[in-house]
């Protein structure tokens, strides 16, 4: 790549993002192989904007904390002892330790206070003095300010139940640019939800905006899943609201001669409804969608949310949550629905992860293949565009 090149991958960027939905085209190939775009994009969105680190399921109790790796600083969401949430950096102020190392620490549990394992200087985890030191051993004998010493904090907004951090202080609040969501998602009361489980495929060889364009669009239901998903949700019967901004959502109703679906070994893949839902919920499967790398399939008994991390030019992690009724867990059998869920979440996975991994085979020809058509179906793409030329190329204001 000559170094010379970001400019005109970005230059090109502005261009498609002007083009309406029926000329739109495919993103330069080079915006899923460059390391300059990359890098990029690590410091303006995954940086700098609001990203989704999990579930207020996670850390339900007051001590409850839960470990997020998602963004370029390792962090810690802490819930005091007032209900409030808190999202701290992990990196110790002392000669900078990762105070909760994965090594030897769980990913979510309970603590009264943060002891980094290094030297065990201690931060406070109450209310408005979360990240605060505590005590540091031996340091009476030189200059240092206590007071002063405290891991920083980052922005947390609860949005639906949603874990929303940003690094950046002067970003407008998430919630009032996600307003259009705000119908869609209510029925589905996804705060109120649990997590059923939780699953991940590390290390993925494709660049995170090809699995997450993968995960916006229900056109690939008769390709990739023509004998899985297609079956029960057919992608040409999918509506794509006309949204604006960094939010999107679909519909698909449920194939009319649909079978319950069942997972390998014979177990009905269909949880405790959620309560209070409506016609139209109960009828299908609502997608929804925040930019840069987060989307939700919402259906009558759950609600599965994936979020694709990235890792490199051509690497991402795929995190997935599964969220239930309260209900659901006290359900018989509910072991056994946890089991074929994930099993059939595998199943759709795979196929996915065939043409994720198979697109970026493509994205990397040489010469690199340009102007790829979209169908009405892949209107999210397009809008994402218009996200990603703002962040990246300070191209236009989004609508919020
Ligand atoms: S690095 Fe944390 S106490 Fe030394
Ligand atoms: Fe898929």
């Amino acid at each position: 790549m000559l170094h010379d090149g970001l400019p005109s991958l970005l230059g090109e960027l502005a261009r498609i993002a002007e083009l309406p939905l029926e000329r739109g085209e495919t993103l330069p190939a080079r915006a899923y192989t460059s390391e300059d775009f990359y890098r990029l994009e690590r410091d303006r969105i995954f940086g700098s904007d609001w990203v989704c680190v999990g579930h207020v399921a996670q850390v339900a109790e007051p001590g409850d904390y839960l470990r997020v790796d998602d963004l370029g600083e390792p962090l810690v969401i802490t819930r005091d002892e007032h209900g409030d949430l808190h999202a701290l950096s992990r990196v110790c102020r002392h000669r900078f330790m990762d105070v909760l190392p994965p090594e030897t620490t769980p990913d979510q549990g309970s603590l009264k206070r943060l002891t980094c394992p290094y030297h065990t200087w201690t931060y406070r985890l109450n209310g408005e003095f979360a990240g605060q030191l505590a005590g540091a051993p031996l340091m009476n004998k030189v200059e240092f300010d206590r007071a002063a010493c405290r891991l920083p904090l980052h922005r947390l907004e609860v949005w639906h139940g949603l874990l929303m951090v940003c690094a950046d202080p002067d970003a407008p609040p998430l919630g009032p640019q996600l307003a259009d969501l705000d119908a869609t998602l209510a029925p589905y009361g996804l705060a109120d939800l649990v997590v059923a489980y939780t699953e991940r495929w590390d290390g993925v060889p494709a660049n995170w905006k090809v699995a997450f364009e993968n995960g916006s669009e229900n056109y690939h239901h008769m390709g990739s899943h023509a004998n899985t998903l297609e079956q029960i949700l057919p992608g040409k019967d999918t509506v794509v609201d006309e949204c604006e901004g960094r939010g999107f959502s679909m519909y698909t109703p449920f194939a009319p001669d649909m079978e319950i679906p069942k997972g390998p070994d014979g177990v009905e893949l269909v949880s405790t409804l959620l309560p209070g839902l409506g016609m139209r919920q109960l009828s299908g499967m609502t997608v929804a969608g925040v930019f840069p790398n987060l989307a939700m399939a919402l259906m009558p008994d759950g609600v599965a949310f994936v979020r694709w991390v990235p890792r490199g030019p051509a690497t991402h992690d795929a995190l997935v949550t599964s969220l239930v009724p309260a209900a659901a867990k006290q359900r018989p059998g509910f072991d056994a629905y946890v089991a074929a869920s994930k099993e059939q979440f595998r199943v759709i996975q795979t196929e996915d992860l065939v043409a994720i991994r198979g697109v970026q085979r493509g994205l990397a020809t040489d010469p690199a293949p340009s102007g790829g058509r979209f169908s009405h179906l892949e209107r999210p793409l397009w809008q994402f565009q218009r996200y990603l030329a703002e962040r990246l190329a300070g191209v236009g204001a989004m609508t919020p």
